[in-house]
């Protein structure tokens, strides 16, 4: 009910606790990942998932079930419950899975809760490079505990921005708004990991991140952490974006407007 009081910093604490600890189970397979049996999607070859995946996703939903009875989960390869509830857990067990299996050090575990249908904080942990993002509304947003802040820029020309396609819904926008970047002198960045990139926009190391079509486990972590280091996010949630995904938009305030601009009207269809 909505005058049940919600315990927001035990959450926040477990978000970055599990996180972290996932991660590392996530690295006890990523150091064996030559054993591992890669299964594709349906006839999908380009997504692919491992045991990994779904013991790391097994793992999260089985201690946040624990911890918060009454709370909804969402995941990327478990599925969905309670999605009526007022916190609702939304898991990627590993984003950048390609890049897991492949032996790219790109990858995190990535674990975002919303209340009231709002992105409210995350954990995004990358073990690789050791370093824990976290943000919660109105508290701010860290990596490793020092405070996070998009770039000053005012023009894509003045860094790097990220940017990514699948060969889902809205490919076709992806080669115009590459070739709008590099005619203005933009650099562009692919890591493999769209919570990562998010993560990275609210580090100021990258202006924007820009993906023509995302899900919402890619995203939910990253979206506070960009919002509460002062930058801007286009609307996920329209069109049932929690369910099915949407483009996604994601910069600092000076280059929003100028990304906005390249990807054209897609960017809100
Ligand atoms: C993928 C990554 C990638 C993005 C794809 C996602 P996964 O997630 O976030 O950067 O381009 O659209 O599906 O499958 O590695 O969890
Ligand atoms: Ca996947
Ligand atoms: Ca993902
Ligand atoms: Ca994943």
């Amino acid at each position: 009910t909505s005058e049940q009081f919600l315990d927001i910093d035990a959450r926040y604490a477990s978000a970055k606790a599990l996180a972290l600890e996932a991660a590392q189970l996530g690295m006890d397979f990523y150091r064996k990942r030559e054993a591992l049996t890669i299964e594709h999607k349906g006839d999908d070859l380009q997504d692919v998932v491992s045991i990994a995946d779904k013991q790391i996703e097994a793992f999260i939903r089985e201690r946040l079930t624990q911890l918060f009875p009454e709370d909804g989960f969402l995941g990327e390869e478990s599925g969905s419950a309670d999605l009526g509830a007022r916190c609702v857990w939304v898991i990627d067990p590993i984003d950048g899975t390609a890049c897991f299996v492949n032996g790219l050090h790109n990858w995190c575990v990535s674990i975002g809760l919303l209340i009231d249908g709002e992105p409210h904080l995350g954990a995004i942990a990358d073990p690789n490079h050791n370093e824990l993002f976290n943000g919660c509304l109105g508290k701010g947003a860290f990596v490793n505990d020092t405070p996070l802040k998009v770039s000053a820029a005012t023009h894509v020309g003045q860094g790097v921005t990220a940017t990514g396609t699948f060969h889902s819904r809205g490919k076709e926008h992806f080669i115009p708004f590459m070739e709008k970047l590099l005619a203005e002198g933009g650099m562009f960045f692919r890591n493999g990991s769209g919570a990562l990139m998010t993560a990275y926009v609210a580090a100021g190391r990258l202006l924007g991140y820009y993906e023509t079509e995302l899900k919402s486990w890619d995203c939910m972590a990253g979206l506070v952490l960009v919002k509460e280091a002062g930058g801007q996010v286009n609307d996920f949630f329209r069109n049932d974006g929690l369910l099915l995904g949407n483009p996604y938009l994601v910069a600092c305030p000076g280059v929003y407007p100028q990304l906005a601009e390249m990807i054209g009207p897609s960017l809100d269809d």
